[in-house]
């Protein structure tokens, strides 16, 4: 099997799966507990927080874990209790609250960037929040948000990224970027599922979604799920020492992908010119609709996506190419490829085999 749906999910890493085994087993303790147990799954929590604030230069005290991107993102918006914009190519885990909010939507250029002058032009409108992806799920396109955050943070607006997709792939470090929140995901660096975290700037007061025992610093309550937090910090760990080597595997298959698909007459690469993550490619194939071309692939092994997962259980074009001007038809074609530093040349080449094979 060739597995290059990365941005979905990632598989967990044996390292973290090892250092999560224990908690699962005998360590079992609540860390909310005094006794032995419950001070060893504490003191395990607070080593995860060291790891994962380290892997973003972060403190520790500015990491409150969660159940994932999901909740991490939902908690930010939470926080908006004036106007509250986002872009339009935002997760649904963003898009769906920020509706329920009435949010401006933030638009992008034809590259899936957005442009300076769109962050003046909402500015007017004095947002008290705004919300924008640091690197898109389906085309891989980084936004220039240490510059964006210079434009809000001159008016005291607060700013959220969404870094879950970027983080483990490029450099992420929450204090250069200027935001105030940044979400975070574990299964996307080789954790498990079911964690992620909401780094906050320490001079904000937050709003918990979730009322109760009072766990995370009285802002995310419920017993925690130690495993998950203590492998999520293995693989923050991971994720910095590896990440350059990391990126280098990813960039070098992504290169040779993109040049052979580049030599078939009917491929189009999506942002191809947009700074984008070295592991993501998201192409269509003249006149062929996504789907086709992921089920094909399925049959023969290979993963893919048309699109966000999310997206692939509908038929809609992906919002996040229509808003960067693609048409209805061409967006049905996406494919995205996203890889890992366990991917080899092989791989790319047998991919690219069964793409020619379309007769493309
Ligand atoms: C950009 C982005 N944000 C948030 C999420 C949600 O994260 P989680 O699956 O941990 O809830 C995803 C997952 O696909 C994502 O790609």
């Amino acid at each position: 099997m060739i597995y290059f749906d990365n941005n979905a999910t990632t598989q967990i890493d044996a390292r973290v799966f090892e250092a999560m085994l224990p908690f699962l087993k005998n360590m079992y303790g609540n860390p909310s507990s005094v006794h032995r147990l419950g001070r060893i799954a504490k003191s395990a929590i607070e080593v995860a927080r060291e790891q994962v604030a380290a892997l973003i230069d972060a403190s520790p005290s500015q990491i409150i874990f969660t159940s994932g991107g999901t909740e991490a993102n939902n908690l930010a918006l939470h926080n908006s209790n004036g106007l509250l914009a986002i872009s339009a190519i935002e997760h649904p885990c963003i898009a769906e609250p920020a509706k329920c909010k009435n949010a401006q939507i933030i638009p992008v250029n034809a590259d899936g960037l957005i442009e300076p002058e769109a962050i003046s032009k909402l500015i007017k409108k004095r947002p008290d929040f705004v919300s924008i992806m640091l690197a898109n799920n389906e085309t891989g396109v980084i936004q220039p948000i240490t510059e964006i955050a210079a434009q809000l943070n001159e008016h005291g607006i607060i700013f959220h990224t969404d870094a879950v997709q970027a983080v483990g792939k490029i450099p992420v470090s929450f204090s250069q970027l200027g935001v105030q929140m940044l979400s975070l995901s574990s299964h996307k660096i080789y954790g498990s599922k079911g964690c992620g975290a909401l780094v906050v700037d320490k001079s904000m007061a937050i709003n918990p979604l979730l009322l109760g025992g009072g766990q995370e610093q009285n802002l995310r309550s419920g017993t925690e799920n130690v495993a998950a937090i203590v492998g999520f910090g293995k693989a923050a760990e991971l994720a910095k020492s590896e990440l350059e080597t990391r990126h280098t595997k990813m960039l070098e298959l992504r290169t040779l992908l993109e040049s052979e698909l580049e030599k078939l007459p009917r491929v189009t690469i999506f942002a191809k010119n947009a700074p984008r993550l070295p592991n993501t490619t998201l192409f269509g194939i003249d006149k062929i609709e996504g789907e086709w071309v992921l089920l094909t692939l399925d049959k023969k092994g290979i993963c893919v996506s048309s699109g966000s997962a999310c997206a692939s259980e509908g038929q809609e074009p992906s919002p996040v190419l229509l808003a960067m001007g693609i048409s209805a038809e061409q967006a049905k074609t996406a494919i995205r490829v996203s890889s890992s530093h366990h991917n080899t040349t092989a791989d790319v080449l047998q991919f690219i085999e069964v793409i020619k094979s379309f007769g493309v």
